[in-house]
């Protein structure tokens, strides 16, 4: 992309040496500083604000395009790349906002919400064919379409919450790839149409994968809200808390144990202990594999890139779907920062929220270890019933802590 910026943008004669390395030179500094000052956990809010920046900057581009010709052509391709990278702005700041939790992660939803949206749409085609017929880059249709496009992102997205996040990360993503195309296409650009393509169709793909993850079809999480009409069920009952040591002699006298991670296990940084702790057992004749859940932590493939980076074999890494139907057999099942995607009310309760999101069945093993610090609910903010199980201990506490504490108890 670097190569194809610069080209361009001196061959074209666009800019000058000095311009193009003082702007070379602010976006460096500013992408290394991002890249160095987040945290790996924010990395989902990061992914969305470069969708977001990416649907923006297809805006400006097409918007640019008609300061240079205003055929047929290009009007349509102006207004779709204009369209389709609005939403993708605003819809991405929102995402961003739910990520990061500074707006509510559950499902906004409001008396009337279908009806405005329905009014917004028939506004945006209105307009989009005025401007079509007579465009100029100062179009007042051109303007209206730009504030509708924003706000369809913003209501778009604030009614998709909670386990739904996934899905909609990733099909702002595909948005940004075809925002970019349709820019490629206004300014006949080659480079932009490919690479647009290329993101549009990668992130369709992976929406889809999301969505079969999450047992939902697209259609539901854009338009049903995740969760919003039911209530969150109430779980009585004690918890009961395990010691570190208590923890060693289940584990130490376990054939087989499967550890589950999630988005904990990232918080924590736990993955290289977690690691050590599966060395450990092997040593001592267990046979450990570790379940990974599609959804687990806070973007695709984050359990297995945590994982991978602590050295743990690619063999040892069971999916979901592998794993479920052997874990009536499992010995110890150890939840290392998981929630959601252990939340039996996921498969047995269907006023959850979350009903008919696929889980991994820990429940179903002889015992059941979970690490965490508290109570607390998971991203979806459901309260799960695992922990007051008969057969789950609990192990409080930050997960690289606690794996630590275990740790020794086998060294020692
Ligand atoms: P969550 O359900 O979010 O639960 C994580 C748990 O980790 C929390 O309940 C928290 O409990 C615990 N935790 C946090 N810091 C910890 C620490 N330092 N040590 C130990 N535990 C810690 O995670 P999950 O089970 O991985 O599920 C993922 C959720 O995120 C799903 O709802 C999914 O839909 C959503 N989501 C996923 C993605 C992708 S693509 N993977 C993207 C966006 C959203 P305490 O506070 O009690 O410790």
């Amino acid at each position: 992309m670097l190569f194809a910026v610069v080209a361009t943008l001196l061959f074209h004669e666009i800019l000058s040496w000095p311009m193009l390395i003082v702007c070379l030179a602010i976006g460096s500094i500013v992408g290394t500083f991002a890249s160095r000052l987040i945290a790996m956990t924010s990395m989902p809010e990061m992914v969305a604000i470069f969708n977001g920046l990416g649907g923006g900057a297809s805006l400006l581009v097409g918007w640019a395009a008609l300061f240079y010709s205003l055929e047929l052509t290009v009007a349509v391709t102006v207004i779709l790349s204009v369209l389709i990278g609005g939403v993708t702005f605003s819809g991405s700041v929102i995402a961003w906002g739910k990520l990061g939790e500074w707006l509510p992660s559950k499902s906004i939803i409001f008396l009337g919400q279908r009806w405005i949206n329905g009014l917004l749409l028939i506004s945006v085609l209105g307009c989009t064919v005025c401007f079509i017929l007579d465009p100029s880059s100062q179009s007042i249709y051109l303007y209206i379409v730009i504030g509708l496009a924003l706000t369809i992102g913003i209501l778009a997205v604030l009614p998709i919450g909670g386990a739904d996040m996934p899905v909609v990360i990733s099909l702002l993503n595909s948005y940004s790839g075809i925002a970019a195309c349709a820019a490629g296409f206004a300014i006949n650009n080659v480079v932009l149409i490919v690479a647009g393509s290329l993101v549009g169709a990668a992130g369709f793909i992976l929406t889809s994968i999301m969505c079969k993850a999450m047992n939902r079809s697209l259609v539901s999480v854009l338009f049903s809200g995740f969760g919003a009409s039911k209530a969150a069920q109430k779980i009585d009952g004690e918890a009961r808390a395990i010691s570190v040591e208590d923890v060693y002699y289940v584990l130490e006298g376990a054939s087989t144990v499967v550890i589950v991670p999630g988005y904990g296990m990232a918080v924590a940084q736990a993955q290289h202990v977690v690691r050590e702790l599966g060395a450990l057992l092997e040593d001592n004749g267990t046979e450990v594999s570790y379940a990974i859940h599609p959804v687990a932590g806070r973007m695709p493939g984050h359990m297995n890139v945590l994982l991978a980076e602590a050295n743990v074999s690619y063999e040892q890494l069971i999916e979901m779907d592998v794993i479920n139907p052997r874990m009536a057999a499992v010995d110890v099942a150890v939840v290392i920062g998981a929630n959601d995607v252990v939340n039996p009310s996921a498969r047995d309760d269907s006023d959850s929220p979350i009903y008919g999101m696929p889980i991994i069945n820990v429940d179903e093993a002889r015992i059941v270890l979970v690490l965490k610090r508290s109570l607390a609910s998971g991203f979806a903010g459901v309260d799960n019933p695992l922990f007051f199980a008969p057969n789950t201990r609990m192990l409080f506490g930050d997960a690289k802590a606690s794996i630590s504490a275990v740790v020794n108890q086998f060294k020692t």
